[in-house]
């Protein structure tokens, strides 16, 4: 019995781990695992091979993904999904786990329901915005990476009495931003979910500088797309020399942190099991107050992420 891993979308650390657990495991339990390399795109062009041991040995500590990914616009085309079909038939796969985002668990929606195939989901993005899971692979890395970075961004701003404007990643969501701003002790912090007063904040940054505060750090998510007007703000009304650091892609790499590869091997582990239990199976599997659960994509998909209210009442009972 044949199945079969891919990345699709952005890539993350704990990709790599979630595929050497899915080659051992699959292996253990009698399966013959494959990769179908570098996402849908690969899927339409056949790219897809056995997997052994050999291919997954010394790759737990590495982030992104050694089978690659792609954002495919070909699989909305009705005339590659039958190509992918008719390539995954040659191999004899029909159920394939599936390493994404909600975008990616929609196109397999949709691929699943027009051929006789499978799938589970597993939530993989740093931006941690799929609807129903509180955890997607990959954000721990991101955050530790966040941490450090402001770390050190904090030693040269007290040296130097600046302020820092923080950019991270996120798309849309400001989860990252918001986690990474309580967990460094950020001043300001601005995300598409939260309301701001910048004449409030004007108010209160002032007043710890005058008791002795030698630097300020700003924490602003991609969505917002205000780096430079906070630059601006920092200088003009605060009265600071401020500098920008777009922390970018390096968000996305770099090496897995122990609870991410941990939630690679519960996620992977659970979701073959599923697979191999249902008849039809076009499931995510999620991650909800310390359990893991099924849900069908249809209820992530036609609901919206929205950032735990207790993590922006944390943030604000400080500010
Ligand atoms: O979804 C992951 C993510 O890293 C977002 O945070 C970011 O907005 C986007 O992907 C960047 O995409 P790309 O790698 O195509 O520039």
């Amino acid at each position: 019995m044949s199945i079969a891993i891919m990345s699709s979308g952005g890539d993350c650390a704990g990709m790599n781990p979630a595929i050497k657990y899915f080659v051992e495991r699959s292996i253990f339990s009698g399966l013959k695992p494959y990769f179908i390399y570098d996402g849908l795109e690969g899927l339409i062009d056949g790219n897809i091979k056995e997997a052994t041991f050999t291919d997954v040995s010394g790759i737990i500590h590495l982030g992104g993904t050694i089978i690659g990914s792609s954002r495919s616009k070909r699989f909305f085309d009705k005339q590659y999904r039958q190509t992918a079909f008719s390539n995954l038939t040659k191999v004899g796969i029909d159920k394939i786990i599936v390493l994404g985002g909600d975008g990616s668990f929609r196109a397999m929606d949709i691929f699943c329901g027009e051929f006789d195939l499978k799938f589970v989901g597993i939530p993989s993005t740093i931006d941690n915005d799929i609807y129903g899971t509180q955890y997607c692979l990959g954000v721990d890395t991101a955050l530790n990476i966040i941490r450090s970075s402001i770390d050190s961004i904090r030693d040269t701003a007290a040296s130097f009495k600046r302020a820092f404007v923080v950019e991270t990643m996120g798309k849309e969501c400001g989860y990252l931003a918001l986690v990474s701003a309580i967990t460094s002790g950020a001043e300001l912090c601005l995300i598409p979910e939260m309301p701001y007063d910048l004449k409030h904040q004007k108010k209160q940054i002032l007043t710890e500088l005058q008791k002795g505060r030698r630097y300020v750090i700003c924490v602003v998510a991609e969505g917002m797309d205000m780096t430079q007007q906070m630059v601006r703000w920092l200088e003009d009304e605060i009265g600071m020399e401020t500098r920008a650091t777009v922390l970018g892609h390096i968000q996305r790499g770099g090496n897995p942190t122990v609870f991410d590869r941990l939630m690679a091997s519960q996620f992977v582990e659970k979701s073959i099991d599923r697979i191999l239990s249902k008849e039809i199976c076009k499931d995510v599997i999620v991650y909800k107050d310390s359990e893991f659960e099924f849900v069908d994509i249809n209820y992530i998909a036609s609901n919206k992420y929205q950032i735990d209210d207790d993590l922006i009442q944390m943030y604000k009972k400080d500010y």
